[in-house]
């Protein structure tokens, strides 16, 4: 099968390099020069565990190439998916679909025999049908189908979640693309991996009830969090016995502040868009949009509690900037709220992130960079823990404590127990959904 990925991001990187150690012959393309030249270099332009590596045996066995020029991507190909961004529009929460109409609208320019256009994007209920329509009518006597297929890889874990994902989903409207499709997917198939060929809009529909269904797991925790603090019980505890209960797993239930990254944000305010489009209003995912915002205002209530009540003259040590653990990913991080919060109330923030610096140092202006922790904790007044990197999960408490010029700690990934830090030398602890501690 010669397959043919428009976009080199997350999904289009992955998908291609996974492609292509199915045995199928790639061609990624994407239409920004210092992408595809990294990536003719054998470089990654994202940080994403074990890529390189699967992207190099790949492009030495043949299989897998990378080029700006659509044409070339698609000779002879007989797939295309677009995977291209899909971000927030600005002003109607709606999701920006020019880049999937206008890639769709090259392939329809470039194709002459029959191609399979396939959705890997996020695109809301509809989209494909209306994609179909922009290929029609930018080349009326082109023979194709379109496919949405959904992904649902995360960030971190892409090539795991790739490789050996839950379920493929797939919607198709015809016995040969459904053929395609199932050609594509077959070495899943034949490993028992569940593939759900459906029709288009219920594929796009199991998109966004997804991640939206996620995005309100973790709120719902964020908010028994805020609970906790009142009534004196412990999320942590809480989590735990909830997340037993089989009909609740315990995924995606340990509180935080704040969901971010590039797909609950903006599919959350998507979906609710779609509601109101459909006159359905989505209430449960609108109260999850603002019950989120006021969970990233509460971080910082919890910081300037911390620090006496105002951040001037502070410094401020935070430990992660990436909006998880495992990636270079910032987009919509909840550091994005907080520190601006921070530097706005005349606090010096220095940070530290293991993959975070390339983007942050663009999106965070006005803080340090440090090499690691214990650099950043130097002298600062509070420290901030972010995201919770394997890094941060077994720091030395006790050599941060006597660096620092207050030792106070607030633990927004609940990693530590107050009275370890307490006995490092700390004098104040904070943390989400359970009691902190301090000498005073
Ligand atoms: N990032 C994730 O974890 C994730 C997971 C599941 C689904 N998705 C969805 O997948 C889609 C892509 O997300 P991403 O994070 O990979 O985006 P991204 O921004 O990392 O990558 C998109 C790429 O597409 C390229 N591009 C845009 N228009 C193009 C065109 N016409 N021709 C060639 N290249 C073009 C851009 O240059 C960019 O490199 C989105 O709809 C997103 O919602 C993302």
């Amino acid at each position: 099968m010669r397959i043919a990925v428009i976009g080199t991001g997350y999904v289009g990187l992955v998908s291609g390099v996974c492609f292509s150690d199915f045995g199928h012959e790639v061609v990624c393309v994407d239409k920004d020069p210092r992408k595809i030249e990294r990536l003719k270099k054998g470089e990654i332009p994202i940080y994403e565990p074990g890529l390189e590596t699967l992207m190099a045996k790949n492009v030495e066995a043949g299989r897998l190439s990378f080029t700006l020029d659509l044409a070339e991507a698609m000779a002879d190909a007989e797939v295309v998916f677009i995977a291209v961004g899909t971000p927030t529009r600005r002003g109607d929460g709606h999701a920006d679909l020019t880049y999937v109409m206008a890639a769709a609208e090259e392939v329809a320019r470039i194709a002459k025999d029959y191609i399979v256009v396939v959705t890997k994007s996020t695109v809301p209920v509809g989209t494909n049908r209306k994609l179909a329509a922009v290929v029609a009518a930018a080349n009326p006597d082109l023979d194709f189908d379109v496919a949405s297929n959904p992904e649902f890889l995360r960030e971190g874990a892409a090539i795991e979640d790739f490789m050996k994902p839950d379920r493929v989903v797939v919607g198709v409207e015809s016995e040969r693309a459904s053929k395609v499709m199932s050609d594509i997917y077959r070495p899943l198939y034949l490993r028992d991996f569940p593939i759900i060929l459906t029709d288009l809009e219920s594929a796009e529909m199991i998109k966004y009830a997804a991640n939206a269904f996620l995005a309100t797991k973790i709120t719902f925790i964020n908010e028994i969090a805020a609970l906790c603090e009142k009534v004196g019980a412990d999320i942590k505890q809480v989590s735990r016995g909830m997340g037993l209960d089989g009909r609740i797993g315990n995924k995606f239930l340990h509180a935080g502040p704040g969901y971010g990254g590039s797909c609950f944000p903006k599919d959350t305010k998507a979906l609710a868009r779609i509601g109101q489009e459909h006159a359905c209003p989505m209430l449960i995912t609108e109260a999850v949009i603002k019950v989120n915002e006021d969970v990233k205002r509460r971080m910082v209530d919890k910081l300037l509690d911390l620090s006496g009540g105002s951040f001037n003259g502070q410094t401020i040590a935070v430990l992660g900037v990436t909006f998880k653990p495992n990636t270079d990913d910032m987009r919509d991080a909840p550091s994005l709220t907080l520190i601006p919060a921070m530097l706005g109330g005349g606090g010096c923030v220095r940070v530290t992130d293991p993959q975070g610096r390339h983007e942050g140092e663009r999106l965070l202006p006005g803080v340090e960079w440090l090499e690691d922790a214990y650099l950043a904790a130097q002298g600062a007044d509070l420290l901030v823990i972010l995201t919770e990197w394997n890094e941060f999960r077994a720091l030395d408490l006790e050599r941060l404590a006597t660096g620092m010029r207050t030792a106070r700690m607030a633990d927004l990934r609940n990693i530590y127990a107050p009275a370890d830090v307490i006995k490092a030398g700390f004098i104040a602890y904070e943390a989400i959904g359970r009691r902190g501690a301090s000498t005073a």
